[in-house]
């Protein structure tokens, strides 16, 4: 029987400098989509694939995303005292179980494959998931949810999938296919940031996945690959080295590249339309504004 997957690692070290002068201050993964920061859609798709336990790799100024996941105390006293009932609700989302979170520092900015491999310990011998919450995923089945259904059927290492167009491959690991079978894909290969002319598909990785520990030991000992980087996508290749399957899943969902400013603005439109509460008045919002534009052109 395969495991169930209960454990995320979410690597949260990253500087952010797409947003600079923002993240001087605030990490990335505290902006907001509407009203809610990145990493709680992150989060929020953890729990509903049934993640109880979230480890965070993060770095030097990253403390924000510490207190998020804390009580606030005053805060929400006040909230009580002033019978906001709702909004008291709304910060049971951000409350962590005692022990259910845990933050291992990344010291020296190696690369992804680095990041995840410095939360070995954590892990030890079990499967577990990734989540990069800057690829954010609006879907009616969370999208890690999904694969964990998925992966209780096949086992071996998965990775979330979408096409990307041929100009673009070159900012995302790419797979090598071996059979196509629809949703579900098997792969024979994987390349981290290929050029176009290199690339051996256009199905991108997008940031779920769900690993075997034996990902962990490949780390152990990989050097660094594209980038001058420690790749996740080349310790997980070499499982497909070693005989074992990979499988990549093309997800239900609209995925949105929260770690661009374009990528970031279109999930801030797409979110704030699928809000009950603002969705009336910014459409009406929007479409004058496209009017204007066009009227100007
Ligand atoms: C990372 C991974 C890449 C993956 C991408 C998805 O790249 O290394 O394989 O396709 O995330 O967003 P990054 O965007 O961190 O450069």
């Amino acid at each position: 029987m395969k495991r169930k997957v209960t454990k995320a690692i979410f690597p949260v070290a990253g500087l952010g400098t797409r947003f600079l002068p923002a993240t001087k201050s605030v990490p990335k993964e505290i902006m907001t989509l509407v009203d809610r920061p990145l990493i709680q859609y992150a989060i929020d798709e953890a729990r509903a694939a049934g993640i109880k336990e979230f480890i965070f790799v993060t770095s030097r100024g990253k403390g924000a995303l510490e207190d998020y996941f804390d009580t606030a105390p005053e805060l929400e006293n006040a909230l009580r005292r002033s019978g906001k009932t709702a909004l008291l609700e709304e910060l049971k989302n951000t409350n962590m179980e005692s022990g259910a979170i845990a933050y291992i520092r990344q010291h020296r900015p190696l690369g992804l494959g680095h990041a995840v491999w410095c939360a070995r310990r954590l892990i030890a011998n079990e499967p577990f998931a990734v989540i990069l919450p800057d690829d954010v995923i609006a879907a009616e089945k969370p999208c890690l949810q999904q694969m964990t259904e998925a992966y209780a059927e096949t086992g071996g290492c998965m990775v979330a999938t979408m096409e990307v167009p041929p100009d673009r491959v070159s900012a995302y690991g790419i797979l090598d296919v071996r059979e196509d079978m629809g949703n579900m894909v098997s792969v024979q290969g994987m390349v981290e940031k290929p050029s176009s002319k290199d690339a051996p598909s256009n199905l991108a990785v997008i940031g779920r996945y769900i690993l075997t520990p034996r990902v962990l030991q490949n780390l152990n000992r990989i050097k660094q690959g594209s980038g001058g980087e420690v790749q996740l996508t080349d310790a997980i290749a070499e499982e497909i080295h070693h005989g074992r399957d990979v499988f990549a899943l093309r997800f239900r969902g609209q995925r949105f590249d929260c770690g661009s400013k374009a990528g970031f603005l279109q999930a801030t439109v797409a979110f704030g339309l699928s809000r009950e509460d603002l969705r009336d008045e910014f459409a009406q919002y929007l479409t004058e504004m496209v009017a204007l534009q066009k009227a100007a052109q």
